[in-house]
């Protein structure tokens, strides 16, 4: 069994196993011809049930044989051009490469003696991503899983820093359309159920600030503490980014943590066209960045950022046998020190990559044209009335649905755009998603894929409006 055991007895078995997993990975791409197969969980749990995994196989081929019928024939690809539900972007070779060194170097960000260089890289990274939000000289953060974590993170240091004694008295103020994380956070940090205080949105589906500005009189009023504002800077459905300027003038008007979630927008801080519509995100507190959403990084590669790096000591912890405290005078620099994760990937490996084969700019340049391609496809949305459309695009979202032309029903036009997604996923020709708006079912397009044309967009919006007139059609029969 040692012989499975990475070391320098096994280099040469290294190479050749993970040459046969990156072949198989290869050829699968280029024959992937739909972003899915369509199975059923009926038809694939038993195939993964059916494994004995107390029955090795012993040979890597023969495992990879199996991985085609238990994953790789049926995955989601994210990298097919019609591949447009959720944020999820097909990712680039260097961040792949990446992937693949810091796996088998393994090496962990938590300490210096885990990681060396690796610590190094980090550091400069977050260097790099708070120079291009303009955070400051004392700006600093850590890598994390996600954005989820990044804005729990971001929350706990705006609870430390708030002046009260009493959690029940915090409030944090978000627009109704934010991340469903934020309301998460303030569970997990033990704040009151009624925490979370709903900004309503404009028709643009940004934050009202006049409304914000209301709430937080209002909570003063009260006796109560307005622990943060989250401003959104690219809402999950929407890609709607919040007026940071005014946001960030009531916060400090208020004596109020800004915490930005540029989960989704902080593609533009690479943008060569659009870097203009995150203008203010600098005067955040702190900051969500999900390179593995608008970076074209894998999963994992997100980073919470902070103005004022002291802050981070509040997600600090000295044990003994890992980091002791005199660890700091000795100047090691730990990670740890800063995380909520003890044990820690290296995904930083996989920016550094990229920055360093494709610079900045390429990823920039990425990111503009899907949000391009969003401006067109919004243009052929507008213009098409089959389609009702939410919002113009300031990142790369469509919402819009079906409205057939003989129905008035809102729940059967309803019903129609249900069925269309479902029978769309079931076909395999196309992924899109669903959201609602004003009570309503609506279908969203999240284009990252820069190899996404205008035409598969009218494609794909054909296969929905078949579909919705099946369902319509077939509908008719029911009822007659
Ligand atoms: C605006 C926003 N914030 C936070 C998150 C959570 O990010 P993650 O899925 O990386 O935890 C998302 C996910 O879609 C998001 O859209």
């Amino acid at each position: 069994m040692r012989s499975h055991l990475l070391n320098d007895t096994t280099a040469e078995q290294y190479r050749r196993s993970v040459t046969e997993g990156v072949e198989r990975v290869a050829a699968k791409l280029g024959a992937t011809r739909r972003p899915f197969t369509g199975v059923t969980v009926d038809a694939l749990a038993p195939r993964i049930e059916r494994i004995d995994l107390d029955r090795p196989l012993h040979d890597t081929t023969a495992v990879l044989d199996e991985l085609e019928e238990v994953y790789l024939r049926d995955a989601i690809y994210f990298h097919h051009p019609r591949y447009l539900a959720h944020l999820n972007c097909p990712v680039v070779i260097p961040a792949v490469l990446g992937e693949a060194v810091l796996s088998a170097v393994n090496s962990s960000l938590d300490t210096w003696d885990q990681s060396a260089g690796g610590t190094l890289i980090e550091r400069r990274l977050i260097d790099w991503t708070a120079a291009r939000i303009g955070l400051g000289e004392n700006a600093d953060g850590v890598f994390t899983s996600g954005g989820t974590q990044s804005n729990l993170q971001a929350l706990l240091l705006a609870r430390e820093e708030a002046k009260t004694d009493t959690l029940a008295k915090l409030r944090v103020f978000a627009s109704e359309v934010s991340h469903f994380s934020v309301k998460k956070s303030a569970k997990l940090l033990g704040l009151g159920q009624d925490a979370v205080v709903p900004i309503p949105v404009d028709h643009d589906k940004r934050m009202q600030t006049v409304a914000l500005a209301r709430e937080l009189e209002r909570c003063r009023k009260d006796g109560l503490v307005p622990m943060a504002v989250v401003a959104t800077a690219g809402t999950t459905d929407f890609g709607s980014i919040d007026p940071l300027p005014e946001i960030a003038e009531l916060c400090a008007q208020y004596g109020t943590w800004l915490h930005v979630d540029a989960a989704y927008g902080c593609g533009l801080l690479a943008s060569l066209k659009y870097r203009d519509r995150i203008d203010g995100i600098e005067r955040a507190d702190s900051v969500t960045v999900d390179y593995h959403k608008s970076f074209f990084q894998p999963v994992s590669s997100s980073a919470v950022l902070v103005r004022d790096a002291s802050t981070l000591r509040h997600a600090t912890y000295h044990a003994e046998y890992l980091n002791p405290r005199r660890m700091v005078t000795e100047r090691i620099p730990n990670q740890v020190d800063k995380s909520l994760q003890t044990t820690r990937r290296f995904d930083a490996l996989k920016l550094w990559m990229t920055l360093r084969v494709m610079g900045a700019d390429g990823i920039g340049e990425l990111f503009d044209q899907v949000c391009d391609l969003a401006s067109d496809g919004w243009r052929m949305l507008a213009a098409d009335p089959r389609f009702d459309v939410v919002v113009e695009p300031t990142l790369s979202t469509l919402v819009f649905r079906h409205i057939p032309a003989a129905v008035t029903d809102p729940a059967e036009i309803d019903r129609a755009n249900l069925y269309a997604r479902k029978a769309l996923f079931a076909s395999g020709d196309a992924v899109v998603a669903g959201t609602k708006v004003g009570g309503r079912h609506y279908l969203k397009f999240t284009l990252l894929n820069p190899e996404t044309t205008t035409a598969d967009i009218a494609a794909v919006l054909d296969l929905i409006a078949g579909h919705a007139e099946q369902y319509l059609g077939d509908s008719l029969d029911r009822a007659s």
